[in-house]
C-alpha cells in the first residue's frame, strides 16, 4: 500500500499539516454522524459478546448486591440482639461472612464483565482497522488518516467503558438502590420521605453537571485525536520539517492544541472542584439529620438502636449507587458519540473485491478505451478520452511533463480509482470484472521513492508475497537487484533491521530493494513509475541494469520525464494536460511531434550536465 505514490514525490505539500490545518474547527469529517442508540446496539450485538460469561457476570452481580442489601438487616438483628442479653456467636459469624462473600462474588463479576467488555472492545477494534485497510484510496486523500487512527483507538474504550464498568455498575446500583429505599421505607417511612426530598434536590444539581461533564470529555477526545493526528503527520515528515527549521512553527501549531486540552482539563476540573465538596456537604447534612432526628426518636422509644444503625448503613448504601448512575449516564452518552462514528466508518463502502472472480488468463493485452477520470469530489478531468494499449511482452512508455496524468493513468491499473468514463480492458475483459487481489498480484509497482516497512532486510524483500521463500531465493533475488554487496556490508545481512521511513537506507538502495521484491513477486505486468529518476548516475545505471533483467518477458509499462531512459521502448505516448498528444517510437515521435522533438533536443544537449554559471 505505501507504494501507492500520487502525484510525484515533489509535488507533496510544503507544509506538512496543511492538511490538518484545512479544519481548524468543527468536526473533521463533515457534519457529524446522527447519534441513536441504535448504532451502539449494534454495534453491541456486532462483537458478539458472550452471553453465557453476561448471564453469569448478571447473576453474582446480583447475588453480591444482595449481599449489600442482607448487611443492614443483619446488624440490626445482631444490635437489637446484644441489647436483649448478649453476644450471639452465630449472628457475628454470619455478620463477618456476608460482606466478605459479597465482595468475593462482587470482584469475580466485576471480572466476568470485564472480559466482556475488553473482548467487545477487540472484536470492534479489529473489525474498524480491517475496515480501515479495505477503503479505497479515494477515502484517504479525503481526511487526516492519523486522526482517524486515533479515534479508532479512543472510540472503543468508549465503549468498553459502558460495557464493562458501567453495565456491571448499572445493575448492582439499581438492585442496591432500588432494595436499600424499599428497606428504608420499611424502617422508617418518615424519616425515609425527607431524605428522598434531599436526593431529588441532589439530582437536579447533579444531572445538568453530569452531561456538562460528558460535553467536556467528548470535547476532550476530539481535541485529543486532533494532537495526536498533527503529531502522527509532524513526525512522518519530521526530515522536511527539520529541513525548513519549522520545528518552532510545528511547536507553535501543537502548543495551540495541548494549550486547548490544558483549558478544557481545568474547566472539568472546575466543575468537579466545585461539585465534590457540595456533594459531601450533602451527605454530611443528611446524615447529621437523619442522626439527630433519629436519636431524637430512639430516645422517645419510636424505634431501637438497631434500627437506626441499619438506617444509617442503608443511607451510605445509597450514596454509591446514586453516583454510579449519573457516571452511567454520562458514559452511556459518550459511547453512543463514539459508536455513531464507529458505525459511520463500519457503514463506508471499502473496495469491492469480488473475491469470487478470477482475471482472465495470462498474456492478454491491457487496453484503455477512451477513459476518462477525475479524482472523486473534483471537478477538474485528470484524464480526458485516452487510448491505450499495452501489449504483452513488450515495453509501453508514457510521457509527459509533471503533472500530467502519468501516476493517474497507472493507479488507475492498480484499480486504487475507477474511471469515470470509458473502459479499461485485459484480454477484451474489463479489468473490474475480476478479484482485486488476484488482480493486483499481477502488477508489481515500483515508485519513484521504494517505501519500506519496518522490519528486516529480508521481511521487506518478501513484503506481500505469498507463500514461503528459502534463504538462497532471497539472496538470488537481491543478487540479481544488485543489492546483495550492500546487504552484506550491513551488521547484520539480510536480518538487519529496516526502520519506518527507511532513514537508515538510502534512496539507491531502497529501490534495489524494491526491485528484489519484484524478481520474487515475478509480476506480469511491471510498472516501474519514475523509478530511477530521483537516483545518482551512477546508482541509476546499477538500478538500471537490474531493472533491464528484471523487464525481461513481462508487460512493462515505464514512466519517466528524462527522455533518454524511454528511448529503446516498443512504444511511447506523449501525455498532455490529460490527452494523448503523440503515439509512436521514439524516432517516429521525434519525426511527427514536433513539442517531443523540442523536449529531445532539449535534454540531449543538457547532458553532460551543464555546469552552473557561477555569479561573477
Ligand atoms: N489524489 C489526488 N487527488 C486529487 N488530485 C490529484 C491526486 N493525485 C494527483 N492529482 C492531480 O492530478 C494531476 C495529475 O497528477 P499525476 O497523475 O500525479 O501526474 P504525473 O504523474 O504525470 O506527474 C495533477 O494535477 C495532480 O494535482
Ligand atoms: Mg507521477
Amino acid at each position: 500500500m505505501t507504494q501507492a505514490n500520487h502525484g510525484d514525490g515533489n509535488l507533496m505539500p510544503m507544509d506538512p499539516s496543511l492538511q490538518a490545518h484545512a479544519h481548524p474547527h468543527g468536526h473533521p469529517h463533515g457534519p457529524p454522524a446522527t447519534q441513536s442508540y441504535g448504532d451502539l446496539w449494534r454495534l453491541i450485538r456486532l462483537s458478539n459478546p458472550s452471553g453465557v460469561l453476561l448471564f453469569f457476570a448478571l447473576v453474582t452481580a446480583a447475588v453480591g448486591a444482595g449481599a449489600t442489601l442482607w448487611f443492614p438487616m443483619l446488624t440490626k438483628h445482631f444490635i437489637d440482639g446484644l441489647g436483649a442479653g448478649g453476644m450471639d456467636w452465630k449472628k457475628a459469624g454470619l455478620l463477618a461472612a456476608v460482606p466478605i462473600a459479597g465482595s468475593l462474588v462482587g470482584a469475580l463479576s466485576s471480572y466476568m464483565l470485564a472480559r466482556v467488555g475488553y473482548d467487545v472492545v477487540a472484536v470492534l477494534r479489529n473489525q474498524l482497522i480491517a475496515k480501515l485497510l479495505n477503503l479505497p484510496i479515494s477515502k484517504f486523500d479525503e481526511s487526516d488518516t492519523g486522526e482517524r487512527v486515533s479515534r479508532v483507538v479512543n472510540d472503543c474504550q468508549s465503549i468498553s467503558g459502558l460495557v464493562t464498568s458501567q453495565a456491571v455498575g448499572l445493575v448492582s446500583n439499581l438492585i442496591v438502590l432500588g432494595g436499600s429505599i424499599t428497606f428504608l421505607l420499611v424502617l422508617d417511612t418518615r424519616l425515609t420521605l425527607t431524605l428522598l426530598v434531599c436526593i431529588g434536590i441532589a439530582f437536579a444539581v447533579v444531572v445538568p453537571v453530569g452531561f456538562m461533564m460528558n460535553k467536556l470529555s467528548q470535547e476532550l477526545q476530539d481535541r485529543t485525536a486532533r494532537l495526536s493526528g498533527i503529531l502522527t503527520h509532524v513526525f512522518s515528515q519530521i526530515r522536511l520539517v527539520k529541513a525548513y527549521t519549522a520545528e518552532a512553527r510545528e511547536q507553535a501549531r501543537s502548543e495551540e492544541e495541548t494549550a486547548q486540552l490544558r483549558s478544557i482539563g481545568l474547566r472539568t476540573a472546575r466543575v468537579t472542584v466545585a461539585l465534590e465538596p457540595i456533594m459531601g456537604l450533602a451527605i454530611t447534612i443528611s446524615i447529621a439529620t437523619i442522626l439527630i432526628y433519629g436519636a431524637s426518636r430512639v430516645g422517645a422509644g419510636d424505634i431501637g438502636v438497631g434500627t437506626l444503625t441499619a438506617y444509617i448503613l442503608y443511607i451510605f448504601n445509597i450514596t454509591t449507587p446514586l453516583a454510579g448512575l449519573t457516571g452511567f449516564f454520562a458514559e452511556l452518552q459518550r459511547a453512543r458519540g463514539a459508536s455513531s462514528r464507529i458505525a459511520a466508518i463500519l457503514r463506508e463502502e471499502g473496495e469491492d473485491a469480488q473475491p469470487g472472480l478470477e482475471p482472465p488468463r495470462p498474456g492478454g493485452t491491457l487496453e484503455f478505451r477512451e477513459v476518462s477520470f477525475a479524482y472523486p469530489g473534483k471537478e477538474a478531468p485528470i484524464l480526458r478520452g485516452i487510448d491505450l494499449v499495452f501489449a504483452p511482452g513488450r515495453t509501453t512508455a508514457l510521457v509527459g511533463i509533471s503533472g500530467s496524468g502519468k501516476t493517474t493513468i497507472l493507479s488507475l491499473i492498480e484499480r486504487f480509482y475507477a474511471p469515470t468514463g470509458g473502459e479499461i480492458l485485459y484480454d477484451g475483459r474489463p479489468i473490474a470484472a475480476s478479484s482485486l487481489n488476484a488482480w493486483r498480484q499481477r502488477i508489481g509497482y515500483v515508485a519513484q521513492d521504494a517505501a519500506i516497512m519496518p522490519g528486516s532486510v529480508r521481511d521487506n524483500i518478501t513484503y506481500g508475497l505469498s507463500g514461503t521463500f528459502s534463504d538462497e531465493e532471497v539472496r538470488a533475488a537481491a543478487t540479481k537487484a544488485g543489492a546483495l554487496s550492500f546487504i552484506e556490508r550491513m551488521p547484520e545481512g539480510f536480518d538487519s533491521n529496516l526502520i519506518e521511513q527507511g532513514n537508515n537506507v538510502s534512496g539507491g538502495q531502497r529501490q534495489r530493494i524494491a526491485i528484489a521484491r519484484m524478481f520474487l513477486r515475478d509480476p506480469e505486468i511491471l510498472i516501474l513509475d519514475e523509478a530511477t529518476s530521483s537516483l545518482d548516475s551512477e546508482t541509476e545505471h546499477q538500478v538500471r541494469t537490474a531493472l533491464e533483467t528484471l523487464m525481461h518477458g513481462r508487460t512493462n509499462i515505464i514512466v519517466a520525464h528524462r527522455l533518454f531512459t524511454v528511448m529503446h521502448t516498443d512504444r511511447i505516448y506523449f501525455l498532455e494536460e490529460g490527452r494523448i498528444s503523440g503515439v509512436g517510437t521514439h524516432a517516429e515521435l521525434v519525426g511527427s511531434h514536433p513539442y517531443y522533438a523540442k523536449l529531445v533536443e532539449r535534454q540531449f544537449q543538457m547532458l553532460p550536465e551543464p555546469a552552473l554559471k557561477l555569479p561573477a
